[in-house]
């Protein structure tokens, strides 16, 4: 298994794989989301592949304060094999090397089962809300 930076040509099977994971909502296009984390200065998404398959993503993106967490996702077949956790420790790595001293996350409402998880790796209840206004 390799953890690299995903190129153009993999943002379809990133985009496959947060269908799969229930990630997606229809008014955002997750191939422009991709897209903008991989041309910006300060994001990236990191891939996990099983020879070229892509098999496990994360979005990183440092803010100027915080570092953000999106998009992290573990293909069906690999699931309970601690690949998730290798993706947050790299994705923990990528925004330190880039100067962020804190990371933080957002969980979707109804998407509780995964709060186990983000707590058995150290992640606390930041006990803010978190609001949001679109600006297109
Ligand atoms: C969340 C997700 C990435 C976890 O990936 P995974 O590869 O199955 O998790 P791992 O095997 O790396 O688990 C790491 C550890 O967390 C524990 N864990 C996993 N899910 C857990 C849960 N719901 N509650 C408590 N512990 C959990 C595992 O037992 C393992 O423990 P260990 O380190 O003691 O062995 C995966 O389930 C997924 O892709 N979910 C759908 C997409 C999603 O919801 N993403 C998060 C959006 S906010």
């Amino acid at each position: 298994m390799t953890i690299r930076d995903l190129t153009s040509a993999n943002i379809d099977a990133a985009a496959t794989l947060w269908h799969q994971a229930g990630l997606t909502r229809p008014w955002n296009s997750p191939e422009l989301d991709a897209q903008r984390a991989l041309d910006g200065d300060t994001s990236t998404v990191l891939g996990a592949f099983d020879n070229d398959r892509l098999v496990g993503t994360v979005m990183v993106g440092h803010d100027g304060h915080r570092g953000w967490v999106y998009y992290l996702a573990v293909d069906d077949s690999k699931r309970g094999t601690g690949l998730g956790k290798r993706m947050m420790a790299a994705a923990e790595n990528w925004l330190h090397e880039n100067g962020a001293v804190k990371v933080q996350l957002m969980v979707r409402s109804g998407n509780d089962a995964v709060l186990g998880f983000y707590e058995h790796l150290g992640y606390e209840d930041a006990e803010v809300q978190v609001r949001s206004k679109w600006l297109v």
